[in-house]
């Protein structure tokens, strides 16, 4: 695990410090403006830095998202090629303004099977980045939620370690942010698709039928509103936790 991220002080109540995306939509947003689903990635790109900047400026401290599954390689040769090309672009076009701005860079998922440029790129912004300690980006690339228990119980196996909740836990690839609180997702699918399988137990699910490129700061202020009005319990009935959380921010 690289080193943890997160503050131990718990969130304000009814802020989520660690928000997930699932970015889907990119290619019907295309389609129906009859451009090529490449284009509706490239905007998708865009969307990403209004979020980026959006959850900094409202106190989320991790922000982490599904950029390329490991069920993606399965499009079309061009359509993988797109999304490659358009994450190098990326990481030289938006890589300093993150750097400036406090942004650690993360890019959780199977390395071994991206292409040597790609590791390259993002080995460096991982590196170039690592002082910052504003706000976490985790971009998950070639990640899968049944690879990410797999790579975590196989490490365990091979060092020889007791295999626990907590051990298990703490070799997964998003250990150094933790669970995350909210998990968006655009476009419609009201589904995980191999996403944070392990990390999500005890998430607050939000699908909304936007699509990625059309998502901007009022519907992040939407997703972070409904957030706000839910009672996490945790397995516990209300009584034993107090107030519910929109009564504790508006307090
Ligand atoms: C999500 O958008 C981006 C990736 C999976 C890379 P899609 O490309 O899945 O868009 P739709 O679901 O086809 O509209
Ligand atoms: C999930 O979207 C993966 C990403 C957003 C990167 P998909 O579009 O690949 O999901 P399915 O295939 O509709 O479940
Ligand atoms: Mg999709």
């Amino acid at each position: 695990m690289s080193d943890p991220f997160l503050p131990e002080h718990p969130a304000p109540a009814g802020l989520p410090r660690h928000v997930a995306i699932v970015m889907d939509g990119n290619g019907r947003w295309a389609q129906k403006r009859w451009l090529p689903r490449v284009a509706g990635h490239k905007q998708g790109a865009d969307a990403l830095r209004r979020i980026v900047r959006a959850c900094a400026r409202s106190g989320v401290t991790a922000l982490t998202v599904f950029a390329f599954s490991s069920e993606n390689w399965k499009r079309p040769v061009e359509e993988v090629a797109g999304l490659m090309e358009l994450l190098l672009m990326a990481l030289s076009r938006e890589g300093p303004t993150l750097k400036q701005n406090g942004v650690r860079l993360y890019f959780p998922g199977d390395r071994s099977g991206l292409s040597a440029k790609v590791v390259k790129g993002i080995e460096a912004a991982e590196a170039d980045t690592a002082h910052n300690r504003r706000m976490a980006l985790n971009v998950c690339f070639n990640y899968g939620g049944r690879w990410d228990i797999v790579q975590a119980a196989r490490t365990l196996a091979q060092r020889g370690e007791d295999i626990t909740e907590e051990s298990l836990a703490r070799h997964t690839a998003l250990a150094h942010v933790g669970d995350p609180d909210l998990m968006i997702r655009t476009g419609g699918e009201c589904r995980i698709s191999n996403f944070l399988l392990w990390q999500s137990a005890y998430t607050e699910l939000y699908f909304t039928e936007c699509l990625w490129p059309d998502f901007d700061e009022a519907e992040l202020e939407r997703a972070l509103a409904d957030y706000a009005g839910r009672e996490r319990r945790f397995g516990q009935v209300s009584e034993q936790r107090g107030a519910p959380a929109v009564a504790q921010r508006h307090a």
